[in-house]
C-alpha cells in the first residue's frame, strides 16, 4: 500500500480528494493547520488515515519518512485572501511548498503534484493552453507560478514532479466554499432568489467539479511517469469554459427558478479560455459532472441543513476573522486581562 502526504487535506478540493485517495487504496497522511476545522471527520475512524495538524512552512520533515507521493494543495485559495497580506501568501504558497517538494525529494518520495491554478493566465484573448504567456495579475496568482517554477526543475529519473493548473472548482465538498462562482450563485438563487453576478458578466472563465480535479489528481498518480513527468496541465474542459451571465442563465435553469440576477463588484479585470487537450490526449481525462449537477447536488444539501452558509465558507470573510482573533488575543495577552 503506498502512502501519500496531502498538505491542505482539510480544505475544499483536499476534503473531497482524500476520501477518493482511501477508497483507490492509498494510505493518507494529511496535513493541514485546518483553519477551515475538523473537515476529515466524515473519513473517521480510518487506520489507513493520518490527521496531522501541521504548517508547511515548518512541519517536521520525519513525516515525509516513508511518503511515496505528495499532493501539495495547502494555501491561501484564492485572490481576494491572497492580497490580505501578499508576504503571507508567498511565504505559505510559494516557498511552504517549496519547502514540501524539496524535502520530498531528499526524504525519497517519488512522486509529487503541485496544485496550481488557471488563473495564471490572467487576462488574454484566445484559447491558452500551457504553453501560452503567462499574465499573474495577483499575488495569489504570481504565488502559483513561483511554485511551479521552483517546483518543476526538481523533476529527475526518481522524483517525478506535475503542476495542475485547475479551472475554476464548483461543487459540494465538506469545507464548502461559497466563493467560488458556481457554488455563490446556487446561494443566492436559494436564498435570495438572485443570484450574485461580478460585473460585467461577458468573463470568460473555466470550470471543473471538485470530483473532478480531484479525479485528475489520481491520474496523474497513475499515469505512467514518462507521460507526466515534468509537465504542467491544464484540468477542465473546453466545453466548461463560460461567460458569467450565460453560465448564471443556465444554473437558474437547472434550479427551475427565474432568471433574476444583481451585479456586484468593479468590472471583473480577469478573463481567459483554456484548452485541455494536453490532458485529454495524454491522459485520457474528461470530467464527467456540469454546473447543472452541481447546483442541484448544492441546493439539495441547503434544503436538507446538510450544509451551513456560515462565515467559515468564505474564504476572505474567514482569513480576516483569523487574523482580528489573532490580534484580540496578543493584545489580550500583552494586558494580561485573560477572561
Ligand atoms: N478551489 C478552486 O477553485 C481552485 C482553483 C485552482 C487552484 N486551486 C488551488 O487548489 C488548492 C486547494 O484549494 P481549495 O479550494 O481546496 O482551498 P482551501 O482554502 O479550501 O484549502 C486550503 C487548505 O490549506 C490549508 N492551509 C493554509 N495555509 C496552510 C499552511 N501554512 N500549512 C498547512 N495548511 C495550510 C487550509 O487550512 C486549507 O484547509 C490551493 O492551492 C488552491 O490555490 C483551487
Amino acid at each position: 500500500m503506498k502512502t501519500l502526504l496531502v498538505t491542505g487535506a482539510g480544505g475544499y478540493i483536499g476534503s473531497v480528494l482524500t476520501g477518493m485517495l482511501l477508497e483507490a487504496g492509498y494510505r493518507v497522511r494529511a496535513l493541514d493547520r485546518y483553519f477551515f476545522g475538523p473537515t476529515l471527520q466524515y473519513l473517521q475512524p480510518n487506520p489507513n488515515l493520518e490527521v496531522i495538524k501541521a504548517d508547511v512552512r515548518d512541519f517536521d520533515p520525519g513525516l515525509l519518512e516513508g511518503v511515496w507521493g505528495v499532493i501539495d494543495l495547502a494555501a491561501l485559495s484564492n485572490d481576494p485572501a491572497g492580497e490580505l497580506d501578499p508576504e503571507t501568501t508567498l511565504a505559505i504558497n510559494h516557498r511552504g511548498r517549496a519547502r514540501v517538494a524539496r524535502l520530498a525529494k531528499e526524504r525519497g518520495a517519488r512522486r509529487y503534484v503541485l496544485a496550481s491554478s488557471c488563473s495564471v493566465y490572467g487576462f488574454q484573448e484566445g484559447l491558452l493552453d500551457e504553453a501560452s504567456p503567462t499574465r499573474p495579475l495577483t499575488t495569489y496568482a504570481e504565488a502559483n507560478l513561483r511554485a511551479e517554477a521552483s517546483n518543476l526543475p526538481l523533476a529527475d529519473e526518481s522524483f517525478c514532479v506535475t503542476a495542475l493548473r485547475q479551472a475554476t472548482v464548483y461543487g459540494l465538498s465538506p469545507r464548502m466554499r461559497f466563493d467560488l462562482a458556481i457554488n455563490g450563485m446556487t446561494l443566492g438563487l436559494w436564498k435570495e432568489g438572485r443570484i450574485p453576478l461580478l460585473r460585467d458578466g461577458t468573463q470568460w472563465r473555466p470550470f471543473v467539479h471538485v470530483r473532478d480535479t480531484s479525479r485528475a489528481f489520481l491520474a496523474v498518480l497513475q499515469a505512467p511517469k514518462e507521460k507526466v513527468n515534468g509537465q504542467i496541465f491544464n484540468v477542465g474542459s473546453e466545453a466548461q469554459n463560460y461567460q458569467i451571465l450565460p453560465l448564471a442563465e443556465e444554473i437558474a435553469q437547472a434550479l427551475g427558478k427565474p432568471f433574476q440576477f444583481e451585479w456586484y463588484g468593479l468590472p471583473d479585470h480577469r478573463s481567459y479560455r483554456v484548452s485541455f487537450a494536453k490532458i485529454r490526449d495524454t491522459l485520457g481525462y474528461t470530467p464527467q459532472f456540469t454546473p447543472s449537477d452541481a447546483a442541484r447536488e448544492i441546493a439539495q444539501a441547503l434544503e436538507a441543513g446538510q450544509v451551513v452558509p456560515d462565515d467559515r465558507t468564505i474564504t476572505l470573510k474567514w482569513y480576516k476573522n483569523l487574523m482580528e482573533w489573532q490580534r484580540i488575543l496578543r493584545e489580550v495577552e500583552l494586558d494580561g486581562r485573560l477572561l
